[in-house]
């Protein structure tokens, strides 16, 4: 049931019996409807300024004439104020349509229909091959994995790509290091840190020993070869890698559909050099290939360095045509922090030039803030890094002792020590706009009273232990028992926020669901406080019963569409 819809034909039925001849009326009237900034105004206001023209008439007068035509008081009553129409629903009745209309398919709600038919690509997370996962990679991985879910709900078909960082030189070295001095246990036992050791070594004895870079050249060049061996060993050095990164994708439950890296395109950039060079967009400089981008203001895109190897702009180019003639995109997402804006708007700007048209409005770079953590920057240089999995590990064991002290009875603590733990985190990444740095701090993430991930599942919590408390047998509601400040505040949020899931996936913006569950859930609380949802009367008790239900979906879905769990008992 969208209440805006049901304002803007009301307004359309007034609009039309008060002015009959009119002609040139804007057909969209929910476009021009307003939430005014006090509720004491109405849930809706409509201003005649638009119409003034069309009708030839004052504002207000054209608002009073409106007004008088009225014929819908079940729906809406109207006051005029000034230029306005402000609408006030019908409570009760506003309070039994929207909860019939959740409560009818109560996991839906929120769900919509404009993605059917329509493919989005996502590429996210997208970790280096023998590099630490920290939390310089946290937003992507959670943004990425909350715009999937968006993406979805709201009837998309997604692709989930983790465009791996596998391809270039530092390979050969690592290869050539671990061929050296490596040790096979130790790179099982290790993993990245290890790998890692022996890519430091490698630079500190090639520093004294030139030849060493030759050596490990000739190794990448094995690799770009198909040599069996180069590829054996790099193959094994991705698995560790991703074996360490599984852990934390399966602690945040997130999945990909796609782990096609920079390595799967590898055989496919000869194809784009070609073709840049067919069109004319290819330049020498210093023996180098590049695209001159000067005449759009921006540096030469790199195509081939002197040696005749690509970049990491070659390999994005392949892969956005692969990803086109593949899927089929509608849109094709980049969920990469801002440091890379320059890299998409020149690979963007050469995909246009090449003639692929797409590139220019289905292609987006998502982009985000930076993370620090306690007030420190995260950066590998500084020695100060924060390592994902150490991060939640630790999430956990913090929630742990938080639920031991709040409630020590609770059957199964770890595993709702886990969802709470890594909620705060996964919350606190996508509490604010994505643009915004965020800057991590424990006692504020796991903090049950504030805006935290921890008191939204507190609420949904509340929610279940209210509805387990409920009497079994219930007559049918009385939502007249709903027509409350506090009541019809929370109905209120609860019919907008379908249209804020939409928003969300229109805006790649997953802080507008964070920031529409957690006003649900401060509502819920609000008149969790004021009013007595169990009483003597049983109808009233019943169109609690039927709010709080409604809430406890809505919360649970919100959450879920941010990546976080939404335990029954805390
Ligand atoms: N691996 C890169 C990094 O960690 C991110 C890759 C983003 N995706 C892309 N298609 N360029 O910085």
């Amino acid at each position: 049931m969208d209440m805006k819809q049901r304002i803007a034909d009301l307004a359309a039925e007034m609009l039309h019996t008060a002015f009959p001849e009119a002609e040139n009326l804007p057909d969209d009237l929910a476009a021009l409807l307003e939430v005014p900034p006090d509720p004491a105004l109405g849930d809706y206001a409509f201003p005649c300024f638009k119409l003034s023209r069309a009708l030839r008439m004052g504002p207000p007068a054209i608002a009073q004439k409106m007004a008088a035509a009225d014929a819908h008081p079940e729906v809406a009553r109207v006051e005029c104020v000034g230029g306005y129409l402000n609408f006030f629903f019908n409570r009760e009745n506003f309070a039994r349509e929207l909860l019939s209309a959740i409560l009818a398919d109560p996991e839906k709600w929120g769900a919509g229909d404009e993605g059917s038919g329509k493919t989005v690509c996502m590429d996210y997370s997208s970790i280096n091959i023998a590099k630490r996962f920290h939390l310089g990679h946290l937003s992507t991985t959670v943004i990425g994995n909350s715009l999937k879910r968006i993406y979805d709900f709201r009837g998309w078909k997604t692709v989930s790509i983790n465009h791996l960082g596998d391809w270039g030189t530092q390979f050969g070295k690592m290869i050539c290091a671990y061929k050296k001095w490596g040790d096979k246990e130790k790179v099982e036992q290790g993993g990245v840190d290890e790998m890692t050791r022996l890519y430091v070594r490698f630079n500190k004895e090639a520093a004294e020993n030139p030849a060493l870079e030759d050596e490990g050249r000739a190794w990448f060049k094995r690799i770009e070869d198909g040599d069996p061996e180069a590829l054996e060993i790099f193959q094994w050095f991705k698995e560790v890698t991703l074996r360490d990164a599984m852990k934390v994708y399966d602690v945040l439950d997130v999945h990909f559909d796609s782990y096609a890296g920079e390595s799967f395109y590898a055989d496919k950039t000869g194809r784009v050099v070609q073709e840049l060079q067919d069109k004319g967009l290819l330049k020498d400089s210093d023996g180098a290939k590049i695209v001159d981008l000067e005449a759009y203001g921006m540096p030469p895109c790199l195509i081939l360095k002197s040696d005749g190897a690509t970049l990491y702009h070659t390999r994005d180019i392949a892969a956005a045509i692969y990803r086109k003639e593949t899927y089929h995109f509608d849109q094709s997402l980049y969920i990469v922090a801002y440091q890379q804006d320059l890299h998409f708007k020149q690979l963007f700007k050469v995909l246009e030039l090449m003639g692929y048209d797409w590139a220019k409005d289905q292609c987006k770079h998502v982009s985000f803030g930076m993370v620090s953590y306690e007030g420190q920057a995260m950066a590998t240089r500084s020695g100060h890094v924060v390592l994902l999995d150490e991060l939640l590990t630790r999430a956990q064991e913090k929630a742990l002792d938080i639920i031991n002290e709040k409630s020590p009875n609770l059957e199964n603590k770890e595993e709702v020590a886990r969802q709470v733990g890594v909620g705060a985190v996964v919350y606190a990444t996508l509490q604010n706009n994505r643009i915004k740095d965020i800057d991590f701090w424990w006692d504020r993430a796991l903090n049950f009273d504030g805006e935290t991930g921890p008191y939204v599942q507190y609420t949904h919590a509340r929610c279940g232990s209210v509805l387990r408390k409920a009497p079994d047998e219930l007559p049918s509601p009385n939502y007249a028992a709903l027509t409350d400040d506090e009541a019809q505040a929370l109905l209120r949020l609860l019919s907008r926020f379908p249209e804020t899931v939409q928003e969300a996936a229109l805006r790649n913006e997953p802080s507008m669901v964070t920031r529409a569950t957690t006003e649900i859930a401060k509502a819920y609380n609000k008149y969790y406080y004021e009013h007595r949802i169990l009483d003597e009367d049983a109808a009233a008790t019943a169109a609690r019963i039927d709010l709080t239900k409604a809430c406890k979906q809505v919360i649970k879905t919100g959450l879920y569409l941010i990546g976080v769990h939404a335990p029954e008992r805390m």
